[in-house]
C-alpha cells in the first residue's frame, strides 16, 4: 500500500469537485492522482473544464464513453479494477453520484481498498433517478463519507451510519466558484448572444425523466416558449437533450423562437459567467441548484423533488415541478419581483478542499487495519 490517494472522475459535474481536492492535496505535498473514467468526452463536456479549472491532465484516462447504465458501469468497473491493482491507493475518492461514482467505489470496496464518498449523504428518495441508485450504493460502501450539509449527516445517521464515519466538510463545488467568480463575471458572456445583464434566464435541461419522454418533454418547450416571450433564454444544450430535441414534434417553433438562444455546452467559466448575470435559472441539474443559491440568484427546478433540500430552506431554490402553469406563474412571480432570496448555507466557503484532504489524511493515520464498515 502506497499514500497515494486516487480521485475518480467521470462525468461533467465531476470535475469542478476533484479540482479544490486535488489542490488541497498538492499544496500539502501529498501523493494524489486524478483518474478519468471517460463517461463524458466530447471536448466540451469534459476537456474545456480541465483546461479552465487548471487541472494537470488525468493520471489515467479510461474512455468508456456512452452506453446503457450497465454497459458503462461494467466498463468503468473493468477498467478501474486493473487501475486500482496497479497503483495500489491508500484510498479512493468518489465525488457526486454518476455512474462512475458508484462503480469506483464498487470496485475499490471489493479490493479492501477505503473508500471515501465526497458529497455523501443526499437523498431525493426517488428512486426513478438513476443517480439515487448511485448514492445510496455508493454511501453503503463508503468509509469515509464526507457531507455537504446537515441533512446529509441526518439521512446518513437515520441509514445507521456510524457517526465516526460522517465527517461534514461542506460544499467543494463552492470552492471552484468563489475562485472562478471574479474572472467569470468579467467575461460578460451574455454580450455574446446580445443580452444586458439581469435581462435573461438561463435553462439547463438534461434529466432522463424530463427529457426522454416526449410528452413531458414537449410540456417543458411548451411552458419555456411562454416564458422566452416576456424574457430572453440562453439554453446550453446537453447531448442527450439535443438528441431528443431533433425528434420533438415542438422543436421546430422552440427552435426559431425569437427569445431562446440555443447554444453549444459550455466551458465551466463561460458557464459561469452566464448564470452570474442571469436573472433566474431554469434547471433540472443538481449542481446549478446549488450555484444559483452560492450566487442569491432565484432558480426554478423543473423536478418533483430535490436531493439538495437546502437550497430550498435557506437558499434560493423553488422546486417547481414539470406542471407548466406552474413554472410560468414561478417565472412570473420573479419578473414581477418577486424572485427567491436566501442566505448561503455553512460550510459553503471555499474551504471544503482543504477540509475534506484534511478528514481523509486524519482517517489513513487512524487507521491500523482494514476495518468492517
Ligand atoms: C450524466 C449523469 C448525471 C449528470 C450528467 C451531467 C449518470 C447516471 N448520469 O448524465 O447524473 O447530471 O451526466 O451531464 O451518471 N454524450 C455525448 N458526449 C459526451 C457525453 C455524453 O454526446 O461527452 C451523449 C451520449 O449520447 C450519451 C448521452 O449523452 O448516451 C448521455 O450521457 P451519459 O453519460 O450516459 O449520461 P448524462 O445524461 O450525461
Amino acid at each position: 500500500m502506497t499514500s497515494l490517494v486516487l480521485t475518480i472522475v467521470g462525468a461533467r459535474p465531476n470535475f469542478m469537485k476533484a479540482a479544490p481536492i486535488h489542490d488541497a492535496f498538492v499544496a500539502a505535498g501529498a501523493e494524489h492522482e486524478i483518474i478519468h473514467t471517460g463517461q463524458h468526452y466530447d471536448e466540451a463536456m469534459s476537456k474545456v473544464f480541465f483546461d479552465d479549472l487548471g487541472m494537470p491532465r488525468p493520471a489515467v484516462y479510461l474512455g468508456v464513453g456512452s452506453g446503457s447504465h450497465a454497459v458503462q458501469t461494467a466498463n468503468v468497473m473493468i477498467g478501474l479494477e486493473q487501475v486500482f491493482i496497479e497503483r495500489r491507493p491508500s484510498l479512493v475518492n468518489v465525488v457526486g453520484d454518476v455512474n462512475s461514482t458508484m462503480a469506483a467505489a464498487i470496485v475499490a470496496a471489493k479490493l479492501c481498498i477505503p473508500v471515501a464518498h465526497t458529497e455523501a449523504g443526499l437523498r431525493s428518495r426517488d428512486w426513478t433517478m438513476p443517480e439515487e441508485v448511485n448514492r445510496a450504493v455508493t454511501d453503503a460502501v463508503s468509509d469515509l463519507l464526507l457531507t455537504p450539509s446537515a441533512d446529509a449527516d441526518e439521512n446518513l445517521l437515520a441509514e445507521g451510519r456510524a457517526p465516526e464515519r460522517i465527517v461534514r466538510v461542506g460544499n467543494v463545488m463552492i470552492d471552484t466558484l468563489l475562485k472562478h467568480l471574479e474572472a467569470a463575471t468579467a467575461l460578460r458572456v451574455f454580450e455574446r448572444y446580445g443580452l444586458e445583464p439581469k435581462g435573461y434566464a438561463v435553462l439547463t435541461l438534461h434529466r432522463p425523466s424530463n427529457v426522454d419522454d416526449p410528452a413531458t418533454f414537449s410540456k417543458l418547450l411548451e411552458a419555456l416558449l411562454d416564458i422566452q416571450g416576456k424574457i430572453p433564454i440562453v439554453f446550453p444544450i446537453h447531448p442527450r437533450t439535443r438528441l431528443r430535441l431533433d425528434t420533438n414534434p415542438v422543436a421546430e417553433r422552440f427552435k426559431k423562437a425569437q427569445n431562446i438562444r440555443l447554444i453549444e455546452p459550455q466551458g465551466y467559466l463561460q458557464f459561469l459567467s452566464l448564470s452570474a448575470h442571469a436573472r433566474f435559472v431554469l434547471t433540472d441539474s443538481g449542481g446549478l441548484q446549488e450555484e444559483s443559491t452560492a450566487l442569491d440568484i432565484p432558480c426554478l427546478t423543473l423536478r418533483e423533488n430535490t436531493e439538495r433540500p437546502i437550497t430550498v430552506d435557506s437558499g434560493t431554490n423553488t422546486i417547481v415541478g414539470t406542471d407548466p402553469d406552474q413554472i410560468r406563474q414561478a417565472a412570473a412571480e420573479i419578473l414581477a419581483g418577486r424572485g427567491k432570496t436566501g442566505r448561503v448555507p455553512e460550510l459553503w466557503d471555499g474551504k471544503a478542499g482543504v477540509r475534506i484532504f484534511e478528514a481523509i489524511t486524519r482517517f489513513l493515520a487512524t487507521r491500523t487495519r482494514t476495518s468492517p464498515r
